[in-house]
């Protein structure tokens, strides 16, 4: 049993497919999500569509949340309020239905699914830190949870004590607990353009991320054709 792990896909299709059919050739056999399928990028609908043909686990995003809500987006920078303008406009009431039942927190077979953190799941709050783990750790009760959010992949370890991994893969140890970012399918921000998921091979008690070269050009057309702003598209580019 393999799962493929991936969130923050943004509305970036090209960015979605390209993990599913790598998943697909890594003999992955489950999916997950841990949130953000819209906001940003231009395909809000066929995303959702593909979540929910294939009935996964999802957990709600910051912008799944941000999309079907009704509040003035005021607080907002500029480029972040336009493309919320855009994406609410093209939600239905069934599409804004699904996401909003969508929980904070969810357990799949052994381990935790959470968007931002697990202290204040709600809150959206970011983990850029190994005190910020820390404080996820304390509420963790599975050896293994995974999370987004930061669009940067990152493993934490817990032993005696909270670590960042260097590497991008681990080799699951009993008696540790792991925090693992899968980073983002649609909008990485690491300084590396390709998109990024994780697969946990059960079997193996192995996590690994990998990131994978898509058709951005195709990606970043259908940003400016949609009218959202160019900025949108040039950031992909760049991985930020
Ligand atoms: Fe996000």
């Amino acid at each position: 049993m393999k799962y493929a792990i991936f969130g923050d896909i943004h509305a970036n299709l090209e960015a979605f497919e390209a993990v599913l059919a790598d998943a697909a050739e890594m003999g992955c056999t489950d999916h997950v999500c841990v949130g953000d399928i819209v906001g940003y990028a231009a395909d809000p609908n066929r995303c959702l569509a593909i979540i929910r043909e294939m009935g996964c686990p999802v957990v709600k995003g910051n912008h799944d949340e941000e999309a079907i809500l009704h509040t003035s987006l005021e607080g907002l920078n500029p480029l972040a309020r336009h493309a919320m303008e855009w994406t609410r406009e093209q939600l239905n009431e069934d599409e804004c239905e699904f996401l909003g039942n969508l929980k904070l927190v969810r357990q799949v077979r052994d381990f935790t699914i959470v968007h931002a953190t697990l202290d204040t799941p709600g809150g959206w709050t970011y983990v850029t830190n190994k005190f910020d783990a820390m404080a996820s750790f304390s509420y963790q009760f599975t050896q293994l949870c995974f999370y987004g959010h930061t669009h940067t992949p990152r493993i934490y370890s817990k032993g005696d004590s909270v670590e960042p991994l260097e590497e991008m893969s681990v080799q699951l140890e009993m008696g540790r607990k792991y925090f693992i970012n899968v980073g983002s399918t649609g909008q990485p921000r690491d300084g590396d353009w390709r998109s990024s998921y994780a697969i946990y091979d059960v079997e193996n008690q192995e996590v690994t991320i990998r990131r994978l070269e898509y058709d951005i050009q195709t990606a970043q057309d259908k940003i400016i054709d949609a009218g959202l702003p160019e900025m949108l598209a040039h950031r992909l580019s760049l991985g930020k």
